[in-house]
């Protein structure tokens, strides 16, 4: 069986065109506001992604960069003063954040009209009853992409390995919603591949790399790759990509490279569709983090 490459970058590229769309016939001004909190350098690239996407579609994306000794309550000070900002439709709090923030209060502390990433209590709610706005967007973009490929949810059985509150708990939630019945696996899952090996729609959100391997997969299954795990090491990467392909030469150049939570070769054959890593599922997430603040400017404004 030929697996058909699902490519992230395209998809993501036609949800940003709809949504660019829609800000110029509706005359729209929404803004995006990402807080930063500290130099990690991976968040770093993440919010610049970001923000860069907002503006090429005429959405104001702006940074708070902040000193990574921030205290919690000075966060808070921050995030009610971006609450109150009629200018600001979207407030993103790039996590992970430092140890000693309290996540919970912080992320409980945007307002759930703007909360653009769908983590505040109100919005979780609201997508688990189903009458929602705004919800996490690497699952959205996901859903979006299988509507436009045209992969049948209503009746498949989906598979979720992964119980994060960012993918793994929303993505289930989505996929229910439209029909797809639910697994939804994690470490102490026993008899992994056999479970996974059920699913019509398998998709791998645990951040363990090329964990999901031929003998997870159903022939024809649609294969979701939400992990993006940095290799730096030469064995590793020669056994993954095989001695003479091209990312291992690659890999060789840089010294590293970026691989899912599923084997970057075994699927090929028997999946019916493949998510790559990277090209895959990270371009979805950005194009629906523009969708989200678009969403919430229309829900304030509108
Ligand atoms: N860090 C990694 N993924 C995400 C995300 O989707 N949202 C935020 N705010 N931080 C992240």
């Amino acid at each position: 069986m030929e697996t058909r490459i699902l490519d992230g970058k395209e998809i993501g590229r036609r949800i940003r065109e709809e949504v660019g769309r829609e800000i110029e016939e509706k005359k729209l001004s929404p803004g995006l506001t990402v807080v930063l909190v500290g130099d990690d350098p991976a968040s770093k690239v993440y919010v610049k992604s970001k923000t860069k996407a907002c503006q090429e579609l005429g959405i104001r994306g702006e940074r708070v960069l902040l000193d990574e000794s921030i205290s919690t309550a000075q966060l808070l000070q921050v995030i009610n003063r971006l609450n109150l900002d009629d200018q600001v439709d979207g407030i993103l709090v790039q996590l992970p954040l430092p140890r000693h923030i309290d996540k919970k209060l912080v992320l409980e502390a945007v307002d759930p009209s703007k909360d653009v990433d769908g983590f505040h209590p109100v919005n979780v709610g609201r997508l688990c009853t189903g009458d929602f706005t705004l919800a996490p967007c690497t699952p959205m973009g996901i859903m979006e992409m299988l509507r436009m490929e045209k992969i049948a949810v209503k009746g498949a059985h989906a598979v979720i390995v992964g119980r994060s509150d960012i993918v793994g708990k929303p993505m289930a939630m989505l996929l229910l919603h439209s029909h797809a019945t639910i697994t939804i696996c994690h470490s102490r899952t026993r008899d992994l591949a056999q479970v996974c090996r059920r699913a019509d729609i398998l998709v791998a959100a645990v951040g363990r790399t090329a964990l999901v391997g031929r003998d997870f997969i159903k022939e024809g299954a649609t294969v979701i790759d939400v992990g993006m795990n940095r290799i730096e090491d030469r064995e590793e990467a020669m056994q993954l990509f095989g001695e003479d392909s091209e990312r291992f030469k690659r890999f060789q150049d840089k010294g590293y490279a970026l691989v899912g939570d599923v084997h970057p070769r075994e699927p090929l054959g028997r999946a019916g569709a493949l998510t790559p890593v990277p090209g895959g599922v990270g371009p979805l997430t950005i194009a629906h983090l523009v969708k989200n603040t678009l969403l919430a400017h229309e829900a304030r404004h509108c």
